[in-house]
């Protein structure tokens, strides 16, 4: 009941069907005030959809700095956020009364390898003030991680959630700083840290954001406008990748787990495992002729350096994550939404 004169408060009105719901999941779960940084992004979009379906429009708001398109204005709150800029992300904070904290915003792997200063300010900077405004104000606290936070040293074919980690990439050792720092907190301060370590995303609506994993988006459109792709990973390059609902899903299953079942405060999570050469082959079940052809760059020395395989055990005992998108099914979803719009 608070929390729903709470959002009459700081949102006006609300119609009577949206309030019974409201506070029928109230009586078991107080409703969380939610702000996603750099949430215009490959991730924030869908994960804003899901999670304002679920907990209401009201009660999600999505920051970052870019510019929002016109159709995302219409579906809920949207506030200019710099996480570098402590102040700003605070007022947020206390003025739309939040409670969890879902930090997006980082520079990728490949992106961050080509402007360092930026990725050390942005990837570590802005953690620094995210985890402290967490302990300030008692919010429950996600960062997503990376396949990228293991290195060379680390097993590759599995890798499991404790190893060796000495990531070459800026991007790997800033994500190993925030889940160190992270956990930090937890044991320290009390802050509900949570964090996944994510593999390639791979999704049909939002543009990539300069990641390693990048080929596996691209491949899809340059099948469909060419029947060819160039790959910039070689035939035989082996990773970790997750289709952009059960990323959403991990999220949110992930959130909302009791703490009780929670053994670590980061896991490995995945969904499948495939090649170039794996995926242009699921791809010729649609268009037998699609070729790939192989010019690799320097992105092929931080693929070599990631994980194979990862292996989740941990994430599917403790707190039940389950994929449902294998790579047929990928495959047939991305072509889906990318001829017709639907997924
Ligand atoms: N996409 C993947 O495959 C993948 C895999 C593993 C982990 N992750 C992690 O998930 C998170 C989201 O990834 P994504 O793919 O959506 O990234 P993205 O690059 O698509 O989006 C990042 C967003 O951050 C915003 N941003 C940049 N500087 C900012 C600032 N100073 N303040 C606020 N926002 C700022 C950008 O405008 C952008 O919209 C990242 O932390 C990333 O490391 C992603």
């Amino acid at each position: 009941m608070l929390s729903c004169l709470r959002n009459r408060f700081l949102n006006g009105p609300i119609n009577v069907s949206q309030t019974c719901i409201r506070q029928l999941y109230s009586e078991s779960n107080a409703i969380p005030r939610i702000l996603i940084t750099g949430g215009l992004g490959q991730l924030g979009v869908p994960l804003a959809k899901r999670l304002r379906e679920k907990y209401g429009q009201e009660n999600v708001v999505l920051s970052d700095i870019a510019r929002p398109t016109s159709v995302l204005l219409k579906q809920g709150t949207y506030r200019y956020a710099d996480v570098m800029d402590y102040k700003q992300v605070q007022e947020l904070i206390v003025n739309q009364q939040i409670d969890w904290l879902i930090h997006l915003s980082a520079l990728l792997s490949a992106v961050g390898e080509q402007n360092v200063p930026l990725a050390m300010k942005l990837n570590i900077e802005g953690v620094h003030n995210i985890l402290d405004l967490a302990r300030k104000y008692k919010c429950k606290l996600f960062i997503p991680s990376t396949i990228g936070a293991f290195g060379p040293d680390s097993p590759r074919n599995p890798t499991p959630d404790f190893c060796i980690q000495r990531p070459r990439t800026i991007y790997g050792v800033s994500k190993v700083h925030a889940e160190l720092l992270g956990e930090y907190y937890f044991h320290k301060y009390n802050v509900d840290f949570r964090c996944l370590r994510f593999p390639g995303v791979i999704s049909a609506d939002t543009k990539p954001g300069g990641g390693t994993t990048d080929y596996a988006i691209e491949i899809f459109h340059d099948a469909l406008k060419n029947n060819s792709y160039e790959c910039y990973l070689s035939a035989d390059t082996r990773l970790p990748m997750m289709y952009i609902d059960d990323c959403v899903t991990s999220i949110e299953l992930f959130m909302e787990a009791s703490p009780e079942k929670l053994k670590q405060r980061t896991y490995n999570v995945s969904a499948m495992d495939f090649t170039p050469d794996e995926l242009a082959k699921a791809i010729r079940k649609h268009f037998p002729k699609f070729k790939i052809t192989y010019k690799t760059d320097a992105r092929q020395n931080i693929a070599d350096s990631w994980p194979e395989v990862f292996d989740d055990q941990n994430a599917r005992r403790d707190w039940g994550w389950k994929q449902k998108v294998d790579l047929d099914l990928l495959v047939t979803k991305m072509f889906d939404f990318l001829k017709n719009g639907k997924v």
